[in-house]
């Protein structure tokens, strides 16, 4: 069994049920990532897999899916999300997956690579990947110059003032070309529009990790200060731009 509560930082129970609001990544970036691997029908670990969020995406491009995920809460609903799909569901973590050594055309972590000790899952990913097979990390970025997430942040910021997003929002290529693995890699910078019902989009405020792991017992107040600020602008539905932000980066040949 993979060493699950040893790797752990963060515990997504409680936000499981609000996650698959989240907005989808760009089209165009999952495009370019199952693309590089050059391959019909790539085999792909997805690492932290959650609510199935990438998953969903990697199986609509014909990848052979292992879903990776330490959560029960998360794993059930990416489990129902992905019924009927070319995916196996897996116990894991990044740090230890569990998966067989050189067996993967990618391997893949959809906003899941800042909750890994980013070096010990590097060098988890290199064991599992084929001969110079591949390795991504993409996140959604909110668009801060945006008027509504502009507003957003000013409300955070009024409670938590050294708000910060930590590793998510840095560059990844740095602790990439340090774990010594694999060659430069390359960013995916992609626009996606996420047209959504008010209701959704504040739903999904509530299953976001690390607001709620700085604001503490701060989080009720910040959400009901979203939630009215939002039901002000007196709308049903909202088109809210993200920024589909990814590394790819493949595998040193191992001589
Ligand atoms: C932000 S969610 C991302 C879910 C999904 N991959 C997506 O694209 O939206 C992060 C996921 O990483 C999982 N996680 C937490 N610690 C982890 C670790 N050490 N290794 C892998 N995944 C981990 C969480 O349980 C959660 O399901």
């Amino acid at each position: 069994m993979p060493a699950v509560e040893k790797y752990v930082k963060w515990d997504y129970t409680d936000l499981a049920a609000t996650y698959t609001q989240r907005p989808s990544y760009a089209p165009t970036a999952i495009d370019q990532i199952v693309e590089a691997t050059g391959k019909q029908g790539p085999r792909v670990a997805d690492v932290g897999a959650g609510n199935a969020h990438l998953t969903v995406d990697l199986l609509a491009r014909g990848c052979v899916v292992d879903a990776v995920e330490p959560n029960e809460a998360m794993r059930t609903i990416g489990i129902e999300r992905t019924e009927g799909g070319t995916v196996t569901w897996h116990v894991g973590v990044g740090e230890d997956t569990g998966l067989e050594t050189d067996a993967y055309d990618l391997v893949t972590f959809g906003s899941s690579f800042a909750t890994t000790d980013r070096l010990l899952a590097l060098k988890e990913t290199a064991r599992i990947l084929r001969e110079r097979g591949w390795f991504t990390c993409i996140w959604n970025h909110r668009d801060l110059n945006d008027p509504i997430q502009n507003e957003v942040e000013t409300i955070i910021r009024r409670r938590i003032p050294d708000y910060g997003y930590g590793v998510r929002r840095e560059d990844q290529a740095p602790v990439i070309i340090e774990s010594g693995l694999f060659e430069q890699p390359t960013t995916v910078r992609e626009p996606v529009l996420h047209r959504v019902p008010v209701e959704d989009w504040l739903a999904a405020w509530r299953s976001h990790g690390i607001l709620e792991s700085q604001a503490g017992d701060r989080f009720p107040a910040i959400l009901e200060d979203i939630d009215a600020y939002v039901r002000s602008l007196g709308s049903d539905q909202l088109e809210i731009p993200y920024e589909t932000v990814g590394w790819i980066a493949r595998l040193r040949p191992r001589r």
